[in-house]
């Protein structure tokens, strides 16, 4: 069993990296995959950089050319949803891409022929990380997450992502990641932490959060590979 655990910034890795075993560096394609062990798994670790394009790139190459089984994605998150607040943690239960846009054509926002609105993840990896949430006595939040190619600091894009896709949170990665895991039948987990509310303060909020969030989102990460772990053991 291979497991990618990605994110798309060096502070979304870099706490997974510290708790790795051994590792080597592989470069591939101007990216580096660090390839190493935790406990008895093998893992192969990587930031994609920002965007939809370098994570399907990335996590195209962690699934096939390193053969990875399962793929984590740690990182951090603006809120849409209001309950939403700095360092909580959320699982999507399914992504989509906000900035797809063929509606000229009759098609809701977010689909293109062939694809779909929203990709799934994997319930039995939400299901292993309610398990998680419990015994380390944390809140972990459930809910539709929106993926495009901006940084959103505007009240008004905000309200056009949270009312067409009903998300809870919005990033730059993680349907791009969805869509390259679920064409390649691979089991896919998107964790995120809130580092700022995608308002006009998102900027000066997630320079100040966006290293703590990726900590309680690559922590909790690292706690759910102890449970996958003890459960492959068993
Ligand atoms: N990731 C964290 N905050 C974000 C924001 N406001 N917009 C896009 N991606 C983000």
């Amino acid at each position: 069993m291979k497991i990618a655990i990605m994110g798309a910034m060096p502070e979304e890795i870099k706490p997974i990296l510290e708790k790795l075993d051994a590792y080597e560096k592989v470069d591939f394609a101007k990216n580096s995959y660090y390839k190493g062990k935790y406990k008895s798994l093998d893992v192969v670790v990587a930031y994609s950089k920002i965007g939809k394009v370098f994570s399907t790139l990335t996590a195209t190459t962690m699934l096939e050319m390193f053969a990875c089984d399962i793929l984590l994605f740690t990182g951090v998150a603006g809120a849409v949803n209001p309950d939403l607040k700095i360092g909580d943690l959320v699982v999507a239960t399914k992504l989509a891409q906000h900035d797809l846009d063929i509606t000229i054509f009759g098609h809701p926002h977010g689909f293109v022929p062939g694809g779909s609105v929203y990709v799934e993840s994997d319930p039995d990896l939400r299901a292993l990380a309610k398990i998680v949430a419990q015994k380390m006595g944390v809140e972990v939040h459930e809910g539709i997450i929106a993926t495009g190619d901006q940084f959103i600091a505007s009240e008004e894009r905000k309200e056009f992502i949270a009312k067409t896709f009903k998300a809870d949170a919005l990033e730059m990665e993680g349907a791009s990641v969805a869509v390259v895991c679920d064409a390649l039948d691979v089991p896919f987990f998107i964790l995120r932490s809130i580092s700022d509310a995608a308002d006009m303060d998102a900027g000066f909020n997630f320079e100040e959060f966006v290293e703590s969030s990726a900590k309680i989102s690559a922590d909790f990460l690292m706690r759910l590979l102890d449970e996958l772990i003890e459960r492959l053991v068993v």
